[in-house]
């Protein structure tokens, strides 16, 4: 029988503790996933008490504080703190979503933050998301024309067409949903993945496009789109609650109609 055997490095080992101010009056844990793949070390989960008195309410303000007055070597992505950047999100308490739009009081016990699955780690909470965003390029995620636009305006489009992208086109790249899917998990270096997939049909469905036919070609193939099997983990884990899994089936269902 085979037998498989897990690299040396990849068990998750048990990490420091770093204890409250003796008199702290409301202490929360947070369990945080370490790993420094230059290191040679195993991965690790270090265990921070923080006061909650002297702390905002969601789960990147806690990390933010870890960083600037226990621990100054951990390290995640964060801008904008507004749920408009999507560059911190992680998986915090086994759902991907974003730290800066989690409140530390909607997770109960630990709270415990892992970077998002199933992708390379750069460090700490920070995923490689060289291959996610190559993916997303390769949607060709702009708008294509043939015919030369109008001489004295923009290009223009009905209220009703504007309305249809509004909600595929509020995606923020987070990557939340990709790295929840299944199918990702296991062929992403073949499957699109739902964000790109959702980026895709955002132009697909652009009144204004005149590539749809090309943009459908691109998409009919096993593995970039029909990798999908509709477990709708893409559209639960949406912190911007978008619907990925509905804009693959309409991708599907074009392809079909006009096949037909
Ligand atoms: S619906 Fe498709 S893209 Fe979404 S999680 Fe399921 S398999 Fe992945
Ligand atoms: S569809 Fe939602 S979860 Fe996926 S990348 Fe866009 S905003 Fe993030
Ligand atoms: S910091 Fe920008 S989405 Fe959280």
């Amino acid at each position: 029988m085979a037998q498989f055997r897990l690299p040396a490095n990849s068990k998750i080992v048990s990490g420091k503790t770093y204890k409250a101010a003796p008199g702290a009056k409301d202490v929360r844990a947070f369990k945080i996933y370490r790993f420094d793949p230059d290191s040679g070390e195993n991965p690790r989960v270090d265990t921070y008490e923080v006061d909650m008195t002297t702390c905002g309410p969601m789960v990147l303000d806690a990390l933010i504080k870890i960083k600037n007055e226990i621990d100054s070597t951990l390290t995640f992505r964060r801008s904008c703190r507004e749920g408009i950047c999507g560059s911190c999100a992680m998986n915090i308490d086994g759902l991907n979503t974003l730290a800066c739009t989690k409140a530390c009081d909607d997770v109960k016990g630990a709270v415990k933050i892992y970077p998002l699955p199933h992708m390379p780690v750069v460090k700490d909470l920070v995923p490689d998301l060289t291959n996610f965003y190559a993916q997303y390029a390769a949607v060709k995620p702009w708008l294509q024309t043939r015919t030369p636009a109008p001489p004295d305006r923009e290009r223009l489009q009905s209220k009703e067409d504007q309305e249809r992208i509004d909600r595929p086109a509020a995606c923020i790249l987070c990557a939340c949903c990709s790295t929840s899917c299944p199918s990702y998990w296991w062929n992403s270096d073949r499957y699109l993945g739902p964000a790109a997939l959702l980026a895709a049909y955002r132009w697909i469905i652009d009144s204004r496009d005149e590539a749809t036919g090309e943009r459908l070609d691109a998409l009919e193939d096993p593995f970039r789109l029909y990798r999908c099997h509709t477990i709708m983990n893409c559209t639960e884990a949406c912190p911007k609650d978008l619907n990925p899994a509905r804009a693959i089936a309409e991708i599907k269902k074009k392809i079909v109609e006009r096949n037909h």
